[in-house]
């Protein structure tokens, strides 16, 4: 029995196992977000995510790691150093979401990394991924040891991020070769912290559930911002997640403060276009009750709890979608390390 009592076949974890081994992708769940997954060792394998997400192959993914050891033999294999403040924050937070980028060793997860002379890591505490890395930590009838699995979020390149197995099914209908593992529906449901450690001091790429003072408090450094750096001449990596434009849902997002919003919908009046097939045309998505004279829109509030939030995010923009809404307005998240990680997903759905 896994996360949200989902249960899986027996033999799904050995299946799972044996796809990697041959080179295949699998629908991995996650804590954060579902993965689409190959062996990072194998360059063909992991051409196979690239081509299937449509992502360019110079944009480096995340090598997931088994738990055991606290992840150190998975990350020994694929780091050439790790520096002090980086292991203080593996101690702190995995298994969890958060991903550390390190420089790479030679000769491994290459295509994974993108040709970069770094690779991501992460040890995901999903029950599930474990269970998979761990099986094929420890082959049997003498199969070669799989390190890690290399998994970006299993969406078509730029699209918003799959957080149950049915978003993955979706994404790849036309893929019936896909094996999908349901592990039940992501407890974090936006995508790992991502901290870069080899730059001498930590350097948050991507905000996530594990907050920016979080990761100070952890490794007693303070953090310091792409922008810093790229203020003091230094170039800061390609990472697709920090593209301006991502995350996006086919309907347009526009982030207002509340009383925009409220104002947005008094000039709207009873008066409301209908989608083609006489559905709304404009969602609202809201922590703060909005008032509105029009019955053709789609009314949804946000938690005001952030990790709640985080939680829903992308399932209720993918709903939006599905009912095919043009608009979706968005009242814009609180100030606050907390909020950091929905406010940049939707700051970058809405570019
Ligand atoms: O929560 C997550 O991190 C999910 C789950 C599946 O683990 N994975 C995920 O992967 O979000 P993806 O590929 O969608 O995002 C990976 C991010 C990208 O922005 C990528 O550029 C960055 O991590 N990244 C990976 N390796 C990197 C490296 N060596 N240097 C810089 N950025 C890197
Ligand atoms: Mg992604």
């Amino acid at each position: 029995m896994f996360a949200d009592g989902v249960e899986l076949a027996p033999d799904a974890i050995a299946a799972a196992a044996q796809a990697i081994r041959k080179g295949g992708l699998l629908g991995l769940p996650t804590e954060t977000v579902y993965g689409l997954g190959a062996d990072a060792d194998n360059g063909t394998a992991v051409a196979g995510i690239f081509a299937a997400k449509g992502r360019p192959n110079d944009h480096p993914l995340i090598v997931h790691v088994a738990s055991f050891d606290g992840g150190m033999s998975g990350v020994s294999h694929y780091a050439a150093r790790v520096p002090a403040f980086a292991q203080q924050l593996m101690s702190a937070f995995w298994p969890g979401p958060l991903t550390l980028i390190l420089p790479r060793r030679d000769g491994v997860g290459a295509a994974a990394a993108g040709g970069q002379n770094t690779i991501g890591l992460r040890c995901p505490a999903h029950p599930v991924a474990q269970a998979v890395l761990s099986a094929l930590r420890q082959p049997t009838d003498g199969e070669p040891v799989v390190w890690g699995i290399a998994a970006p979020s299993a969406n078509r390149f730029g699209r918003v991020s799959p957080t149950t197995a049915q978003h993955v099914l979706d994404e790849f209908a036309d893929r019936t070769d896909l094996l999908i593992l349901d592990g039940g529906p992501c407890d974090v449901g936006i995508e790992s912290t991502i901290i870069d450690c080899t730059r001498g001091a930590p350097v948050l790429l991507r905000p996530g559930a594990i907050t920016a003072d979080q990761v100070a408090a952890a490794c007693g450094r303070a953090l310091v911002t792409p922008e810093e750096l790229e203020a003091q001449g230094q170039a800061t990596p390609r990472a697709s997640g920090t593209l301006e434009s991502h995350y996006a849902p086919n309907a347009t997002v526009r982030l207002m403060d509340a009383k925009a919003l409220q104002q947005a919908l008094d000039m709207l009046g009873t008066d409301v276009d209908k989608t083609a097939k006489g559905g709304p045309s404009i969602a609202v998505y809201s922590r703060t009750a909005m008032k509105t004279a029009a019955r053709q829109i789609e009314q949804r509030r946000m938690p005001s709890d952030p990790a709640v939030a985080a939680h829903e995010l992308f399932s209720v923009l993918r709903e939006l979608d599905a009912l095919r809404v043009k608009l979706i307005w968005v009242e814009t998240p609180p100030a606050g390390s907390a909020w950091d990680g929905v406010r940049d997903r939707l700051q970058r759905a809405a570019a």
